[in-house]
């Protein structure tokens, strides 16, 4: 069996550093795992969330990368408002919305789908030139079992990489394209195909504007190849990342009940989603915050 043991060393290969957080004064954080996410409680969604609420579930997310609420019973105008806490709202450049409202993304599967939504790793959006900051999935119904999201840490992707292959990473691009990606993906809906999708050049190690911290950037879903290294290379080194990225150390797993709310950092996490509840139901709607271009900073 092959393992990603070093050789003559003793002990994992990735070691989470922990560090001792500051206690929370507003909201209950309960940690799902060492490395990534955590559910929040004591907070309803649906009232007014004061400023230190606010600055705590900042906090919150930046430290644990996607936060996970129960039982919010939450109209549409509160999932808006709760997102615009957060930064100006990102409209989607091909799925389906609710009617009237372009910010709020429709998240469904039934028995007639012909996919589901995020069944391949990735991070939302990255084919933007600006890719969304976060995104925050209200789910209403759900089957009883199924229908989980998986999220990985790309941090801790980053942090286990050997010290060469980060040096080979850094200051390498590639590119994200959302045409392979979008076109035709969502004909179910009655959403007709645009003549051209966003594609963007991002650094493959993106450093974190708030945590300062590296991750890795190039995720399944839109990245195709590295800018400036001959593509058999690309595809080398990509399907490496690719695999590497999905060790299960790094990730957490969420159990939805109707009205779970997840929101996730795109910068820093990757999620997949399993449509593995067919012929249920499972209804969503995610709002989903602006963010900044990408940058690398050693
Ligand atoms: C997505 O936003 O990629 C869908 C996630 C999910 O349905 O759990």
């Amino acid at each position: 069996m092959r393992t990603n043991q070093l050789k003559g060393h003793n002990g994992p290969r990735y070691r989470h550093e922990t560090h001792v957080e500051k206690p929370f004064e507003t909201i209950e954080v309960k940690k799902l795992t060492p490395v990534i996410g955590a559910e929040i409680h004591q907070i309803d969604l649906s009232k007014p969330i004061l400023a230190k609420q606010q600055e705590e579930l900042h906090r919150a997310l930046a430290e644990n990368q996607v936060i996970f609420f129960r039982d919010q019973d939450i109209s549409k105008e509160n999932h808006v408002t709760f997102g615009r806490i957060f930064g100006d709202l990102h409209i989607h450049p091909a799925a389906p919305h609710v009617t009237n409202i372009p910010e709020m993304m429709l998240i469904q599967a039934d028995r007639n789908s012909p996919r589901a939504n995020g069944e391949v790793w990735h991070t939302d959006v990255s084919c933007d030139q600006e890719p969304p900051m976060g995104s925050i999935l209200h789910i209403y119904e759900c089957p009883e079992n199924g229908g989980d999201t998986l999220f990985a840490s790309m941090y801790a992707a980053y942090d286990a990489l050997s010290e060469r292959m980060k040096t080979y990473l850094q200051g390498l691009t590639a590119f994200h394209d959302g045409e392979p990606a979008y076109r035709g993906t969502y004909a179910n809906f009655g959403v007709q195909d645009k003549t051209n999708y966003p594609h963007a050049e991002h650094p493959v190690i993106r450093t974190h504007p708030i945590t300062l911290k590296k991750a890795l950037y190039i995720n399944k879903g839109f990245t195709s190849h590295l800018i400036g290294v001959p593509i058999d290379e690309s595809d080398g080194i990509l399907n490496y990342l690719f695999e590497h990225m999905e060790n299960p150390l790094f990730q957490c797993r969420f159990k939805w009940q109707k009205n779970s709310i997840a929101f996730w950092d795109n910068r820093c996490v990757q999620h997949r989603a399993m449509w593995d509840y067919w012929p249920n139901t499972r209804s969503g709607h995610r709002i989903t915050v602006a963010g900044d271009r990408p940058f690398f900073q050693a």
